[in-house]
């Protein structure tokens, strides 16, 4: 074992870390308007039992991994598994950088944005003002660019502070920060008039608008919120301690990301309802239909800088974690410093970010299979890579690992019948769960 390995400097902060990397844009960004477009309540169900059941026992394992191997996700499946199963590791690894191209995009916007709101660049109630100037901000060439070479650069400097000194003090200090930024813009949506409507939306189930593709929109969205199929938990998983507890941790991880999830939804429909919008705006919601909302609230220009400060903040200890796995895997496998290797590849997220923001409208004919070149990205990464990676990682721990992982998991005490259920979990319910979804997200059924 690489005795040199940097740990976590607690429990409490790895807690920290993971809630960080799992609560982001995917829960104040993508949530709410997913749930919009997809029936509101009804889609929070299906997202609440999809995390319960996969959610829970795919981050236990991807965890257990870490914490057992203290490896990254390549050497760590490589130990366990052999040569062909740290290729699910490399999956993960490049998966990073597919999300990355895309998340610093949209977080370069959101650090815009809070200077957009602040200004009173936004004050309009109208959504096809504030429409237009969405468009013409991430159509231009390079203003979004810089945005996103700014918010990169700050990324790269807290990772290269390390796990325990870079990593887990800023994410000791941002959790709280995002939360209690979180629960004042709820206490204030819900003293609105008309508040009321966008509670129900949210939280009364409407079974008519459930498809499949309802289910594979809830797990594309669990999985992604979760920092799940990527490598990105077992790495932090192993920079814990080989015999620190796993329960508490995860579940106090997944509480706080669906509490962040729904309570982004608390803080965003009742406004939304509140002033006569439309819910189902898509990915536009944030940044089009919120503005115009705060616009036509009082206290509405203190509230929307707060509210992309949030966004941003919520970004940040997100990103930090999607790069972490490529970031152990050069510095484990190939010694590289921890500083040369965040230099590098941040420069290649960099790299790829650019024809991401260039095809949301400054340059024409950046397109990938249809789409354009961001959407493109945005689907590998949520739709295929990251659903297969899980699938994968539930096919190794439940069948190549097994009865070994029941006995990482146990520790030396008798083996409980909850690690049983989890095995079973991972052996007959995903596998199978998964590869119908993931078909059916990939239109392949
Ligand atoms: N969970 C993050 C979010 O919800 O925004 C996104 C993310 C972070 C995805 C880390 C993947 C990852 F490894």
């Amino acid at each position: 074992m690489n005795t040199s390995r940097e740990h976590w400097g607690s429990r409490l902060g790895f807690v920290m870390a993971a809630a960080g990397s799992a609560v982001g844009l995917g829960n104040i960004w993508r949530f709410p308007y997913t749930a919009g477009e997809n029936g509101g309540g009804a889609f929070l169900l299906i997202y609440l039992a999809i995390v319960a059941v996969f959610g829970v026992s795919l981050l236990l394992a991807e965890v257990l991994i870490g914490r057992s191997t203290q490896r990254n996700p390549v050497g760590a499946l490589a130990r366990l598994g052999g040569r062909w199963w740290s290729l699910v590791g490399l999956l993960g690894v490049l998966t990073g950088f597919v999300i990355l191209s895309f998340y610093v995009v949209v977080a370069g916007w959101t650090v815009a944005y809070i200077g957009f709101a602040a200004s009173g660049a936004l004050s309009s109630t109208d959504p096809a003002t504030l429409g237009a100037l969405f468009q013409a901000f991430v159509g231009s060439f390079w203003s979004p660019l810089l945005y996103a070479l700014f918010f990169m650069v700050l990324v790269a400097l807290t990772v290269s502070g390390g796990v325990a000194r870079g990593i887990e003090r800023a994410n000791k200090v941002l959790m709280p920060l995002l939360f209690l930024l979180l629960l004042a813009l709820v206490a204030h949506a819900l003293t609105l008039d008309g508040s009321g409507a966008g509670v129900a939306f949210l939280l009364q189930p409407d079974f008519s608008k459930v498809t499949g593709a309802t289910f594979s929109a809830a797990l594309a969205q669990a999985f992604f919120s979760l920092s799940l199929g990527m490598g990105c938990m077992l790495t932090y998983g192993s920079y814990l301690s080989a015999h620190d507890r796993l329960g508490v941790a995860t579940t106090s991880i997944i509480s706080l990301d669906v509490l962040a999830a729904i309570l982004a939804g608390l803080a965003i429909m009742p406004v939304v309802f509140a002033f006569g919008f439309n819910p189902e705006a898509g990915a536009g919601l944030t940044f089009i239909t919120l503005p115009a909302a705060f616009a036509a609230m009082p206290g509405g220009a203190y509230i929307g800088p707060l509210f992309f400060l949030l966004l941003t903040v919520a970004a940040l200890t997100s990103a930090i974690s999607i790069l972490e796995p490529a970031i152990s895997f050069l510095t484990d496998e190939r010694g590289w410093t921890r500083r040369r290797t965040v230099f590098v590849c941040a420069a290649v997220c960099l790299l790829l970010s650019v024809p991401s923001s260039l095809s949301m409208g400054a340059v024409d004919g950046l397109t990938l299979v249809g789409r354009s070149f961001f959407d493109a990205m945005d689907f590998a990464a949520t739709n295929v890579m990251m659903p297969l990676g899980a699938l994968l990682t539930a096919v190794f721990v439940g069948w190549v690992w097994g009865a070994g992982a029941l006995n990482a998991l146990s520790d030396g005490r008798p083996i409980a019948w909850w690690a049983r259920a989890w095995l079973f979990v991972l052996r007959f319910v995903a596998p199978p769960a998964l590869l119908l979804i993931f078909l059916q997200s990939t239109g392949v059924l």
